[in-house]
């Protein structure tokens, strides 16, 4: 080996890289821009929920959910970095199946009331503004018993599972796991006026990037946090960044978002991908209140959460 070019084909060779040598740097001095920020309309989507309900029964499809593909170039399901989010609709007199898995889920109610979720065997009604969570390996279900169709916003850690590699699925072996208890209230169940009544109450935070904002559990899940945010109309929100990854979905109200060089504008039912370390800030012209659902606990968890 008489030159660099004789020693790094032997490198090569052996399937590895001189740490000097990289074709691209493996370390650089703060998060880069890279899952984008984007926005999907309910107003766009709902209409085509309740196409697919007339299309896709719930023989075809085990959950009839659109997944919320960020647009960035190469990804096939993330919505942010380890967050998927998705819309799924339910009609009266249907079923779905109970499964479980290693991914933690959670639900925002959005329109729609006589839809019971059952989760480890406990059945409670979802109505708009709940918040619902099904951790990781729970069984869960969802009927709806009418009179209306149901929609809500999915979110789970699956890209983060992925990730890691440890993603276990699996059908209930009664196709619906039996009911023991209905329950009007549970630990797996955030209720809205709940959440309004602890708002009520609730200070501003320090960091303005609400009015008033409020934790559900503390976390939710061991990789996931959710806040709820409320803000008056007129509001506007400190220009913010944070490593943790989130996911916005507005429960009622209307503004505006820039999230790096994007401004969306926003109502109901809509939902808001907040990469990490984008900078945001939210104005707002109609009373809102926002769900914020974000891998914070996992940032925690490892010494990588900062907030700027
Ligand atoms: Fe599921």
């Amino acid at each position: 080996m008489k030159t660099l070019d004789d020693l790094y084909v032997a490198i090569d060779a052996l399937h590895m890289e001189g740490g000097w040598h990289r074709k691209q740097p493996s370390l650089w001095p703060e998060p880069r821009a890279n899952f984008l920020p984007a926005q999907w309309r309910y107003a766009d989507v709902r209409p085509i929920l309740v196409a697919a309900g007339e299309l896709v029964d719930h023989h075809l499809a085990e959950r009839r959910n659109l997944t919320l593909t960020n647009p960035l170039e190469g990804n096939w399901y993330a919505t942010v970095r380890t967050l998927v989010a998705a819309y799924q609709s339910i009609k009266p007199g249907e079923h779905a199946l109970s499964h479980r898995h290693t991914p933690s889920a959670l639900r925002i109610i959005i329109e729609g009331h006589g839809t019971y979720t059952v989760v480890n065997g406990t059945r409670v009604e979802m109505r708009p503004g709940d918040v619902l969570l099904t951790p990781s390996w729970n069984w869960h279900s969802h009927e709806a018993v009418g009179p209306d169709e149901c929609f809500w916003v999915d979110v789970l850690d699956v890209p983060l599972v992925h990730l890691l590699e440890p993603m276990f699925f699996e059908r209930h072996p009664d196709r619906f796991e039996p009911v023991q208890a209905n329950v009007e209230s549970c630990p797996l169940a955030f209720r809205w006026e709940d959440s309004r009544r602890l708002l009520d109450a609730a200070p501003a935070p320090a960091s303005g990037v609400a009015e008033r904002e409020i934790e559900l559990g503390s976390p939710a899940m061991k990789t996931i946090a959710i806040h709820v945010q409320r803000m008056g109309a007129g509001f506007t929100s400190t220009l913010h960044r944070t490593t943790a990854n989130a996911v916005f979905t507005v429960i009622e109200g209307a503004g505006t978002t820039r999230i790096g060089e994007h401004e969306f504008a926003w109502q109901r039912g809509d939902v808001l991908a907040v990469p990490c370390w984008q900078p945001y800030q939210h104005r707002v012209t109609r009373d809102a209140h926002l769900v914020r659902v974000s891998d914070e606990p996992v940032m925690q968890a490892f010494d990588l959460l900062r907030r700027q």
